[in-house]
């Protein structure tokens, strides 16, 4: 059967559509994001604001995988994650105002590099850096990036994977023969990493900044 122009142009629509659907899937839309981000700033766009009992700082996302900030906030809402506030925060959120805020909230990419800061401890060159990489840049878009994030939420992370707190099958088992002192060792590390995740910070153009 010859292939009329009409048939053509039909197929071609098709794979238009498909195309505008899976980009529509891949990337949130900042804009929208922006304005459903407001609350969140009041905690996370506070340069080394503090969760308080038990204190440590609330994470660093500027930087961080939008794909990983998605995973987070459901893991939130369907409790594999417990925090009073942030399952609150998470609840009422549909997938799409997650692809949203998270594309506004992670700005700009960190690049990947091959440099690090300092001497990796030996577990994390022996367990960490398959995933995380040496800079502590997450290999794929949901292995989260560590770099520069605070330390005491590095620790606390480990912390609660370790004692199951935090369900996640991926990470539990690597947190397992981690003593308390490897643990703030790995924090410590990672932390220190650059260039860093940011805090969002209000009424700044951080996204505009360049570094
Ligand atoms: C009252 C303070 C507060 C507010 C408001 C708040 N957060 Fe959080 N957020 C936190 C704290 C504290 C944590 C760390 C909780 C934990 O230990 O799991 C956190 C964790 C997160 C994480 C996980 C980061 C990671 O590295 O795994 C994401 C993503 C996040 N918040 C996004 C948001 C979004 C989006 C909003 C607004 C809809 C928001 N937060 C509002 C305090 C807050
Ligand atoms: C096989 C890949 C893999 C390996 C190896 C791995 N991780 Fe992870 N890591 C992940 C994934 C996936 C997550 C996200 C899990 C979740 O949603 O809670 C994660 C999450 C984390 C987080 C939480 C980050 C945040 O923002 O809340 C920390 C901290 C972390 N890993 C540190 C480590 C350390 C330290 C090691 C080595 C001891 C390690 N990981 C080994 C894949 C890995």
């Amino acid at each position: 059967m010859p292939l009329t122009m009409r048939s053509l142009v039909q197929a071609l629509g098709v794979v238009a559509l498909l195309v505008a659907a899976n980009g529509a899937q891949a990337a949130g839309d900042p804009g929208r994001g922006k304005a459903l981000a407001y609350t969140c700033l009041g905690c996370h766009g506070i340069e080394n604001y503090k969760n308080v009992y038990p204190t440590y700082s609330v994470p660093r996302l500027v930087g961080q995988h939008p794909e990983y900030l998605v995973a987070a906030l459901k893991g939130y809402k369907n409790k594999e994650r417990s925090h009073a506030t942030m399952y609150a925060q998470a609840a009422s959120l549909s997938d799409q105002d997650m692809q949203d805020i998270a594309a506004y909230l992670a700005g700009a990419p960190l690049p990947v590099t091959t440099t690090s800061t300092g001497t990796a401890p030996a577990k994390v060159t022996a367990l960490c850096v398959a995933c995380h990489g040496k800079d502590g840049v997450g290999i794929t878009p949901e292995y989260p990036t560590l770099t520069g994030q605070h330390a005491d939420y590095l620790a606390r992370a480990l912390e609660e994977y370790r004692n199951g707190s935090r369900k996640n099958a991926i990470m539990q088992p690597f947190t397992t023969t981690l003593t308390k002192a490897d643990i703030e060792q790995i924090a410590a590390y990672y932390a220190q990493q650059k260039p860093p995740l940011k805090t969002v910070l209000k009424r700044t153009w951080w996204f505009q900044s360049g570094d």
